[in-house]
């Protein structure tokens, strides 16, 4: 039987202490936690397998090779991909979509159309904008309903032969919401276009499978999954992959060189220049196997309990304004008290040892949608228990009177 407790000693962060209070660490859609098996590969990494990846025949180098490159089958698995080529390592979520920007994007032409999410983050917009400045392509963006479910209807309505992808999130890293990403990569499928999904709130609380949900781009970081930072993934369908142009170019990317004529690498070190993390990404592997040890199901089961139970205790509050209600959303609960600043009220809950996020979470077009500057958000992971949902909820209710 799942219970959080059995994973927290695992987090030594989670038994610190902040302005004298025991931490709740409710900022998880920012940034997960990391567990001890975790460090103590990135331990054993720097202090016995120490050396550059994919150039050395000695020992150390072919050891560290094989780790690294481990660490990309166990990412294949964990997606549910083909094949180890279709595994780009990158710095993180918003390197990926560069990457595809960048380089799919070079395949179109001016007119071409992208289409976005209003609930996109910064991420999926501006790598788009940038192509748009570029090539002349044109941005559609898909609306939301009343309660933060992305507007099927407006996006069939924008599908149209012009348009050549579609990149919208798996998970609202604001409102929650889960995104119907099967149907919508369908019916970008139907219109001819390929369809990237940004999986950076999804992987660590849905199980995905990209075959199954026929994605063409899938991306993901692993510092939300438990992992090290500045490693991100992406998955790509080897056959996009193939036609699409390098990203970077340097060591490692090529296969030969000469000035007058490059060629360049197989998949997938065609798109990654330069000595990667491969600390990071062997430490990446130790990450996948603790959340799988553990499984994904359990993990969104006992997250879902936290949501519940925390969001109706929350409703009482007077005042309480809860944003993103939409069916089956995953455990992100962003709200405002009255009409309190959300910095106010994140500074207040910080002050009781409350790590929440407060601002417009880098999805500044969605809070222009809501008609708000930003919210406050807590959010949850596998580690947080209800006895922290109750620390919360009576801070709130602490701290309302002062606010409201
Ligand atoms: N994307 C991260 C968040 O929503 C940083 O907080």
């Amino acid at each position: 039987m799942f219970t959080a407790d059995k994973y927290r000693d695992d987090f030594p962060i989670l038994s610190r202490e902040v302005y004298g209070k025991p931490l709740v660490y409710f900022d998880n859609t920012a940034s997960t936690q990391t567990p001890r098996q975790v460090v103590d590969t990135v331990t054993d990494m720097y202090f016995h397998h120490k050396a550059n990846v994919h150039r050395g025949v000695h020992a150390l180098s072919q050891e560290a090779t094989s780790l690294m490159e481990e660490s990309r089958r166990k990412v294949k698995d964990f997606i549910g991909a083909t094949s180890e080529k279709e595994v780009i390592f990158t710095r993180g979520t918003t390197e990926s979509i560069n990457l595809v920007a960048s380089s799919y994007g070079a395949l179109l032409n001016e007119g071409d159309e992208v289409i976005l999410s209003v609930m996109e983050h910064h991420s999926n917009i501006v790598p788009w904008q940038l192509l748009r400045d570029c090539r002349g392509i044109v941005i559609k963006v898909v609306p939301i309903l009343e309660d933060g479910s992305l507007d099927m209807e407006a996006y069939r309505s924008l599908l149209s032969s012009r348009t050549k992808v579609v990149s919208i999130t798996h998970v609202s890293n604001v409102l929650g919401t889960v995104n119907p990403v099967r149907e919508i990569i369908r019916l970008a499928h139907e219109a001819g276009a390929v369809a990237l999904i940004d999986g950076a709130q999804a992987v660590a609380h849905i199980p995905v499978d990209v075959k199954e949900l026929d994605a063409d781009f899938y991306v993901f970081s692993s510092h939300k999954l438990y992992g090290p930072t500045g490693i991100g993934v992406l998955y790509g369908r080897e056959s996009l992959l193939e036609k699409m142009p390098p990203y970077q170019g340097g060591g490692e990317m090529i296969s030969h060189v000469a000035f007058d004529h490059t060629t360049f690498a197989e998949l997938p070190f065609k798109f990654e220049a330069g000595t990667p993390d491969y600390v990071g990404i062997a430490a990446l592997h130790t990450a996948l196997e603790y959340v799988e040890k553990i499984g994904l199901l359990p993990i969104a089961a006992h997250e879902e309990k936290l949501l519940a139970y925390t969001t109706a205790r929350m409703l009482e509050i007077p005042g309480m304004r809860i944003f993103g209600t939409a069916p089956g959303k995953s455990a992100i609960i962003s709200f405002l008290i009255g009409n309190a600043h959300h910095y106010d009220t994140g500074m207040l809950l910080d002050k009781l040892g409350i790590a929440v996020r407060t601002g417009h979470h880098c999805a500044q077009p969605l809070m222009q949608a809501l008609g708000i500057e930003g919210t406050v958000r807590a959010s949850f992971a596998l580690y947080n228990t209800l006895d922290e949902c109750d620390r919360f909820i009576q801070a709130l209710h602490r701290i309302t009177p002062m606010l409201l």
